[in-house]
């Protein structure tokens, strides 16, 4: 019996899609177990790129099956788009199964999600505005639609009943907007999404309860990041589920004793999309080349990402927080023009020194970083694919953000590929 968690140490966009689809190549099912269509896993296979959203990454492989956990949040529309989009390019998704547990993201959640964000103005969060928050927080409210009522026109019809009257009242009162239609949205939902997505819709705990049982292994893979957490990331400029290592029992319904592993991933520096505190970030010429180099470009948003250098004091809460067995750094090849490099080892605020993560969120908007300087390497790694191909200063570098954080470092990534990694043993 054996799960292995993924999760993303930082603020997102790590490479968790790369990872897992490399990790899969032993795993007999993929569990996506929280978030939705929020995110973006980048997929490269032979040089044709796969930006999933919903599907687990372990869906390139006929020998694993997909599943859509509880704890996710799902557009039917996105969904079925996205497997017509991936059967088209020959990826066979008919193994997949979606959680009846999961929630449905409704059309008056993408609306909310946008017109919230206009009104916080300069406040704004920088949401991926689909829907996301305003569909987990009618979970939370008891209000939500799930993926299993799709399968009851009645209880459906019902519950959007209920729930459409108020939401009309905020869209017309506090936001000026035309309401919307109850029928028309039962009609796309239950004529045209529920008859496609009703075969693939089952009792994922029992499946992957059963499949641990039976010895399977199964991974279980984060979307977002520790930083994005509702709970333990640097709220309010989170997404609204737990990403961290424990969400994943909740979302895919195992206990804690199921997961054996926990594999963290990083970048080798950092990257924040969307508004919130980002200590070592940079506004100067250093960022620009690593947006440059690193192609920090939103998968599904297109956003610009905002740029940095590593940060060992979040790295140090991932691997608490996620309980960490191992750490994956990505992305060490856009490091490779570089002279010197810096890691942020402490913050500083107001002349206090924080080896750990201010749990006062001011402090970490006030803070700036204490760096370490380490010499860059200058030569191309793109084509190692053995620990001996690394320039020492690559290593010395690896074997740093090791020791800074405490976590063994296993895999190095050096292109986007899905052959790119060099194996370490830190
Ligand atoms: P995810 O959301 O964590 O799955 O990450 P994304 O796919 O959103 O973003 C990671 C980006 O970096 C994608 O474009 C990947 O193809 C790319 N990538 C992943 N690992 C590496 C690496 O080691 N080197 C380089 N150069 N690119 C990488
Ligand atoms: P992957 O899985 C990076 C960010 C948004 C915004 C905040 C809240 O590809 O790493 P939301 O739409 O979730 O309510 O937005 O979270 N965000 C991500 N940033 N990668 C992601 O996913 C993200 N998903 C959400 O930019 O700041
Ligand atoms: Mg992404």
């Amino acid at each position: 019996m054996s799960a292995t968690v993924v999760v993303g140490c930082q603020w997102g966009d790590e490479g968790k899609g790369k990872l897992t689809d490399l990790l899969a190549r032993e795993m007999q099912m993929v569990v996506r177990y929280q978030g939705g269509h929020n995110a973006g896993h980048t997929v490269v296979v032979n040089g044709r790129t796969f930006a999933l959203q919903l599907l687990p990454s372990g869906v390139l492989y006929h020998h694993v099956t997909p599943v859509i956990g509880n704890g996710v949040v799902v557009d039917p529309k996105v969904l079925l788009e996205e497997m017509a989009a991936l059967t088209a390019a020959g990826v066979d998704c008919s193994r997949l199964v979606v959680s009846g547990g999961a929630h449905l993201i409704m059309p008056y959640h993408q609306e909310l999600d946008a017109l919230t964000e206009r009104y916080l103005g300069r406040n704004k969060l920088g949401t991926t505005k689909r829907g996301i928050g305003p569909a987990y927080a009618d979970k939370s409210a008891r209000v939500g639609i799930r993926v299993q009522d799709l399968l009851d026109p009645k209880i459906f019809r019902e519950k959007l009943d209920v729930v459409l009257k108020e939401k009309n009242l905020i869209l017309a009162k506090v936001y000026n907007r035309l309401p919307l239609s109850a029928s028309d949205i039962a009609d796309r939902y239950l004529d045209e999404y529920a008859p496609k997505l009703a075969p693939f819709i089952g009792d994922t705990v029992g499946l992957i309860g059963d499949a641990l049982a039976a010895g399977h292994d199964v991974l279980l893979e984060g979307a977002q990041a520790t930083f994005l957490d509702l709970d333990h990331g640097t709220y309010p400029f989170v997404t609204s589920s737990n990403p961290v290592a424990g969400g994943a029992c909740v979302g895919a319904g195992i206990g804690p004793l199921s997961v054996t592993s926990v594999i963290g991933v990083a970048k080798a520096y950092v990257t924040r999309v969307g508004s919130g505190p980002f200590v070592t970030e940079l506004h100067d010429e250093t960022g620009d080349l690593l947006v440059e180099r690193g192609r920090e470009y939103g998968t599904n948003t297109g956003r610009r990402r905002r740029t940095g250098w590593l940060d060992a004091v979040m790295l140090r809460q991932a691997a608490r927080l996620n309980s960490l067995s191992e750490l994956a750094l990505t992305k060490l090849d856009v490091l490779d023009t570089f002279e010197t490099l810096k890691v942020c080892v402490a913050y500083e605020s107001e002349g206090r020194r924080y080896d750990r993560m201010p749990y006062h969120q001011t402090v970490l908007h006030k803070a700036t970083p204490v760096y370490e300087e380490l010499p860059g390497w200058q030569a191309d790694t793109s084509a190692a694919t053995e620990l001996h191909h690394l320039p020492a200063a690559a290593k010395d570098y690896v074997h740093f953000v090791s020791e800074q954080c405490g976590v063994p470092i296993k895999l190095v990534g050096v292109g986007p590929g899905r052959d790119q990694f060099v194996r370490f043993a830190s």
